[in-house]
């Protein structure tokens, strides 16, 4: 049985595979692939994307879908995660779909159920559906043609699970990421090349992905107002000009601080392509790991 922890879980030729059905799927109509199944999705976190999107894809696929709503589970009560888990388990679910603050914890999982775990992220860990729809959804802009291309991750790079995800998928697939970010918010080592302004490598990069500043990841406060973080980290047709680079953001967007208004309406701004890619590609992960 296969679980999706990490990217790494996945082969490079597993991947490709991978994108073969999500191009099948990518009119996101109905099917029955996974007709007589049952998913559960357990989210300990906020979430409207990737919540949805799985939840969607499981239905498109035929399946039937439990969301435990964990404000009202036992919980509450003083049960365990993994007694909750074990809980669900012995309902005999095809998968468990996963969101939680705490690193590590869906990997810590999968000797305790009989079906296949999703991480549908774990605090700053990872958030390897997100990193996988990203790579399709530059895949498909550049058709097929990723060998050389340079992305710059603009913002709050350390905390972010999305960031931690793609550094390690994107370079697999011949993407070097550039990280972009005041001090506080780079990586504290220099296994990639990290700037301090998106100036100063905007005529290099193919893609810019902008992160939201993960202010509930944070012990301390590193601006009065996030005001001040957009004067310098802002995605703006300024800094864009008229350029022909790919623009990302997994979401939720604050508009304004991590891209402009403008931007937003700029057809260089493949967001809600990326939406759409989610639900595609997570139908080919439940595919993939439901048998
Ligand atoms: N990209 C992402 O994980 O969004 P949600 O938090 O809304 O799921």
């Amino acid at each position: 049985m296969k679980h999706l922890i990490t990217t790494s879980d996945f082969g490079s030729d597993e991947i490709e595979a991978l994108f073969e059905d999500t191009r099948m799927f990518n009119d996101l109509q109905s099917n029955t692939y996974l007709s007589g199944k049952l998913v559960v999705t357990l989210f300990f976190e906020n979430s409207t994307r990737t919540r949805s999107s799985f939840e969607i894809a499981a239905k498109r696929l035929g399946a039937e879908v439990v969301s435990l709503d964990v404000g009202t589970s036992s919980r509450s009560k003083g049960e365990t995660i993994f007694d909750t888990v074990a809980n669900l388990n012995a309902m005999k679910p095809d998968a468990i779909i996963i969101r939680h603050s705490e690193c590590g914890l869906p990997g810590s999982l999968t000797d305790k159920v009989d079906c296949p775990i999703i991480n549908a992220g774990d605090g700053t860990n990872a958030h390897p559906t997100q990193a996988l729809l990203d790579l399709f959804t530059i895949v498909e802009h550049f058709d097929g043609d990723t060998q050389g291309k340079k992305i710059a991750i603009v913002g709050d790079v350390k905390t972010s699970r999305v960031a931690a995800s793609n550094v390690k998928l994107l370079p697999r697939f011949g993407i070097e990421p550039i990280i972009v970010a005041p001090e506080h918010f780079k990586f504290n080592h220099n296994d990639f090349k990290q700037v301090n302004s998106l100036s100063e490598v905007i005529d290099e990069v193919d893609v810019v992905m902008s992160l939201r500043t993960q202010l509930e990841r944070h012990s301390e406060v590193y601006y009065a107002s996030l005001q001040e973080y957009a004067k310098d980290y802002c995605i703006t047709q300024e800094v864009f000009g008229d350029r022909d680079i790919l623009l990302l953001h997994p979401g939720p967007v604050n508009r304004n601080v991590d891209i402009s208004d403008e931007m937003l309406e700029d057809k260089r701004n493949k967001i809600l392509e990326q939406v759409t890619n989610g639900v595609a590609v997570r139908m080919a992960i439940l595919k993939k790991l439901i048998k």
